[in-house]
């Protein structure tokens, strides 16, 4: 049972939804609910504010904080709907085994973002495109130093409206130097620090005039993971082929439904082992057309250039059919004007157990 305490004053008059800065504004109240004991407690919506935190919490000392990110939109009826929720909730209790954190309950999390989204409807950005973006997070709360799993924790819900995204196509340099994920490390689980550890070698790419990494395997840097914070997919020979998850990769639930769409859509999609030196060879043959990332935030992004060992593989001459028409059916299906044939769309509840 949630608990609401709703504000008195609500701060919505005083944004410009035409002009979102992205992660910087929001909403008025937040979700919060407790581990302890071994049992979920205090679920609670209320005035969003600072919490205090002990200078020993276990999760700012050895790290154990995950999170999701996730959007609720308005379909052209003005209906709240979101994309997927169950998943988030899958992907954050994975999440949370990988680092020794607690999992909470699917019906918790579920009720959580519709009582949040519902209250808060009146932040959902109207315009196609715009959404309320969420973002879950659970932190360890143990007041004590050591280095060993926290036994309270605390589950956290904001919502943030953002504006629509309008991706400016992304240049790539692959990393050679640093990594961001290996066999049997964390790299599968949205953990705080995986974004740590990308930080310092992304500000060196941009140094070198790139927009983002794309990151390579561990062990020969020759297998493609991911990029920033998407998924990466390319066109080769009229063929749609993305990494295969093998425990470095994020499980984007953009990447998962992308990949469904598009084999509904008649491509021949592969997921598979990706060297690097095979799409240099594909691009000098001219068969590799195509490349873009797939996320929460940007839906499908264009990617301009991959720059790999001194090569550039540009495709700023691409008019990127794949990644308008992921973009175009992935937006088109929340908005309502395409149609959801697999139920990826769901109503926010107007009916909450209070
Ligand atoms: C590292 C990383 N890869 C991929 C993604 C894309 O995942 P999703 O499509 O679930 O947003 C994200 C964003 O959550 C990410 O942070």
């Amino acid at each position: 049972m949630i608990r609401i305490l709703p504000t008195s004053q609500s701060n919505v008059s005083q944004v410009d939804f035409d002009n979102i800065p992205f992660g910087k504004i929001f909403s008025d109240h937040f979700f919060s609910c407790d581990f302890e004991n071994g049992a979920w407690t205090n679920l609670e919506i209320k005035k969003l504010e600072p919490i205090p935190i002990h200078p020993g919490n276990l999760a700012w000392h050895y790290g154990q904080a995950i999170f999701e990110g996730m959007k609720a939109f308005k379909n052209k009826d003005g209906q709240a709907v979101l994309f997927r929720p169950e998943l988030h909730s899958e992907r954050l209790n994975a999440s949370a085994r990988r680092l020794c954190m607690p999992e909470l309950p699917k019906e918790i999390f579920l009720e959580a973002i519709h009582t949040l989204v519902n209250l808060e409807s009146a932040w959902i950005p109207p315009q196609k495109g715009a959404a309320l973006y969420l973002r879950p997070l659970m932190i360890a709360m143990d007041e004590a130093l050591g280095v060993r799993p926290s036994e309270k924790y605390r589950f956290m819900v904001m919502a943030l409206p953002v504006g629509p995204y309008y991706p400016k196509p992304v240049k790539l340099i692959t990393e050679q130097t640093y990594i961001r994920a290996a066999d049997g490390g964390v790299g599968e689980a949205k953990a705080a620090g995986n974004y740590a550890g990308s930080l310092y070698p992304a500000k060196l790419a941009k140094e070198k005039g790139y927009d983002q990494l794309m990151w390579l395997d561990a062990k020969e840097f020759k297998y493609v993971q991911e990029v920033g914070t998407m998924n990466i997919f390319f066109v080769i020979d009229g063929k749609v082929v993305t990494p295969k998850t093998t425990g470095t990769i994020l499980k984007g639930i953009t990447r998962r439904s992308t990949l469904l769409l598009l084999q509904d859509l008649g491509y021949e999609v592969e997921e598979r082992l990706i060297d690097i030196n095979e799409l240099v060879e594909e691009y000098k043959a001219g068969r590799f057309t195509e490349a873009f990332g797939t996320g929460t935030a940007a839906v499908s992004s264009k990617i301009s250039l991959i720059h790999h060992d001194g090569f550039d593989m540009s495709f700023e001459q691409s008019d990127y059919p794949v990644t308008s028409l992921v973009k175009e059916q992935l937006d088109g299906m929340r908005f309502g004007d395409v149609e959801d044939k697999h139920g990826w769309i769901l109503p926010v509840k107007q009916e909450v157990a209070i």
